[in-house]
Order: C-alpha cells, then sequence, then structure tokens
C-alpha cells in the first residue's frame, strides 16, 4: 500500500505541474483527491490492513493528501495569475486609437422651414393648431364656400375615403375647426401635410406640406395682413424682401389676394430663378369671408379675420434653391446633408 501511496503521490505532482490552466488543474484535483478519486480507492482498501499497519498507511494516506492540496494550491494561484495577465494582455484598450466618427444628423429641409415659419409666428403671439389630414369633406371644402359641384374643387382634385372623407388637400381645412371650437381673438398657424391626386413631377407632389395662417378679432384688416406677410417676407428672405399683393380668387376669403415677394436672388431686375419677373409668387391670402365666419358662429358685424396659406415646399425650393421637388422626399443623404 506505500508503494501505492507514494506512485500515486508522484503521478499526481507530475499531473499537477503540467496543468495548463484552473480547468484542468481542478480535473486533476477530483481525479486524485475527489470522492470516486485515486487516492479513496486506496484507503477503502485498508480495511485488509493489519491493526499495527492501519494507523501507519493512514498517517501517510494523510501526509499524501496534504502535499497534493498544497501542491494543487500553489499551482492554482500560479494558473491563476497567468489567466489574468493573459486577460489584461487581451483586453486592453489602446485610448490613443482615434474614435469612431458617428454621423450627426440634422432637420429635414422641409421640418427647418416649418421650424422656422413657427418661430417666428410664436414671437408674434400666435399659438400651432393641429387637425386632421383624413378630413371630412364639410371641412376641406364645404365650409369653406365649396359646396359639392364647385368648380374650385376641380383643381384640388384628392383621394376619397368614402363620400364624405378625403384625404386633405389644403390646410385651410382647420380654420373651420379652430373657429368652431375658439371664440376671437384667434391667431393660430398651422402647419400640415396635404393631399392632392396630382402627377408627381419636378413641381408637383401628391403629398405635400402647407402653413395655414388665421386671425379673428376686432377690427382685422387687410393692411394687418399685409403687414404680417411683410414680417414673415423679411424675416425668411432677407430684410430687403418687398412684397406684392396681386387680387386673386379664393372661395373663402373676400377679398382675396396672391402674395409675390421681390426676387432674392435678383432684387427684383430679371433673373432665372424669378423667370425674369422680378417677382416670385409664394402665397395666398384674403379677408375671411363672412360666409365662413358666419357658419362658424362669429358675428360679422364685431369681427372680421384674415387668412392666408403657404406651400412649405416652394418656400424650400426657393430659400435653398433646390429646382426638383421630388429630392425633398427621396431622403437621399448626399442631398438633404447640404442644407
Ligand atoms: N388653401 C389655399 C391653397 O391650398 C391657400 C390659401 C389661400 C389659404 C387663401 C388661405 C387663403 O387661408 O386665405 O391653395
Amino acid at each position: 500500500m506505500e508503494e501505492q501511496l507514494k506512485s500515486l503521490e508522484q503521478k499526481a505532482l507530475t499531473d499537477i505541474e503540467g496543468a495548463p490552466d484552473s480547468k484542468a488543474l481542478e480535473e486533476i484535483r477530483i481525479n486524485y483527491l475527489g470522492k470516486k478519486g485515486g487516492l479513496t480507492a486506496i484507503l477503502k482498501t485498508m480495511g485488509k490492513l493489519s491493526a499495527e499497519e492501519r494507523p501507519v498507511m493512514g498517517a501517510l494516506a494523510n501526509a499524501v493528501r496534504e502535499t497534493l492540496t498544497a501542491a494543487i494550491e500553489q499551482k492554482g494561484s500560479l494558473l491563476k495569475a497567468e489567466e489574468m495577465q493573459k486577460r489584461l494582455a487581451a483586453e486592453t484598450i489602446d485610448v490613443t486609437l482615434p474614435g469612431m466618427r458617428r454621423p450627426i444628423g440634422k432637420k429635414h429641409p422641409l421640418t427647418q422651414i416649418i421650424d422656422d415659419v413657427t418661430d417666428i409666428f410664436l414671437g408674434m403671439g400666435y399659438n400651432v393648431a393641429e387637425g386632421p389630414e383624413v378630413e371630412l369633406d364639410y371641412y376641406n371644402f364645404e365650409a369653406l364656400n365649396m359646396p359639392p359641384g364647385h368648380p374650385a374643387r376641380d383643381t384640388q382634385d384628392t383621394f376619397y375615403i368614402d363620400p364624405q372623407t378625403v384625404l386633405r388637400t389644403q390646410t385651410s381645412s382647420v380654420q373651420i375647426r379652430v373657429m368652431e371650437n375658439q371664440k376671437p381673438p384667434i391667431r393660430i398657424i398651422s402647419p400640415g401635410r396635404v393631399y392632392r391626386s396630382d402627377t408627381v413631377d419636378a413641381t408637383h407632389s401628391a403629398v405635400f406640406h402647407q402653413i395655414e395662417g388665421l386671425v379673428v378679432d376686432k377690427g382685422v384688416s387687410m393692411g394687418m395682413l399685409k403687414g404680417t406677410l411683410e414680417v414673415i417676407a423679411k424675416r425668411l428672405f432677407g430684410e430687403e424682401t418687398k412684397i406684392r399683393l396681386r387680387p386673386h380668387h379664393f372661395p373663402y376669403t373676400e377679398p382675396s389676394c396672391e402674395v409675390d415677394i421681390s426676387c432674392f436672388r435678383c432684387g427684383g431686375k430679371g433673373c432665372p430663378l424669378c423667370k425674369y419677373e422680378g417677382w416670385i409668387e409664394i402665397l395666398g391670402a384674403g379677408m375671411v369671408h363672412p360666409a365662413v365666419l358666419e357658419r362658424c358662429g362669429i358675428d360679422t358685424t364685431v369681427y372680421s379675420g384674415f387668412a392666408f396659406g403657404v406651400g412649405v415646399e416652394r418656400l424650400a425650393m426657393f430659400r435653398y434653391e433646390i429646382d426638383d421637388l421630388r429630392l425633398l422626399y427621396e431622403n437621399d443623404v448626399r442631398f438633404l446633408s447640404q442644407f
């Protein structure tokens, strides 16, 4: 038995010494000192020994166990230190490497225009109102003096959900919704998406954006409308910008006008941007038609109002000198990052 113990000790020590890592070392420990290990197997045969031999072999077996345990412990801490070194080497971070650049996004040009215009109007005491894009025919047409069959509907053909429900063709629908819910004084703008069944080309899109404006109060005049639009034009296109009101017709305003700004490229002399006219049309406006006010329960002997509607894409195309509106919807970063 003594020989068995000695040879087990020798073999175990060689194994421990050669253990390549902590996991292998643990396997060696189980192999020799575990419940089903080599040392236990030898001890199980102790019963066959004489009474004198037994304590001697018992002591020897204990000594072997102690030697091996100590050897395993020592090798274990050595391996742990080695493994830590390896991990540290493998996981070092080189803080002098240049960082990864993350591309920083920016607002879409249409959003920039909407935000800029909204800012200017908020500064003048307006609130922002919103209305649904899926709109009742009543709000989009009828309440704006465009009953079924009215010829002005032809220029704003749209997508029908059902005979009473359309994708709104203009943000003017929000005027009605606001006036139904709010007593004057009213001072709102309403930016949003509008739809028309137009064939897409460089200047047309079936989906585009408008910003509507509405002011209803005592003594609101055409002069106030002109003054307001002048402020906007100067803020958006520069202090030298002049505006010009041309008589026009909209069913929901009387009188109505189209508003031009002096060409900011040539200052009015004439250039390709303004098609040599010196002026660029930017919006429609007018004094809110009395029938529209009355339909919303507003007393026209006390109150009057002005309204305007401007196409956001048009503003963006002029401001950023974009010649094809479709570029605004392609979401090509090479295009969008220029603005
Ligand atoms: N809704 C008109 C359009 O889509 C624009 C417009 C014109 C709005 C005159 C108005 C207005 O509020 O008074 O072309």
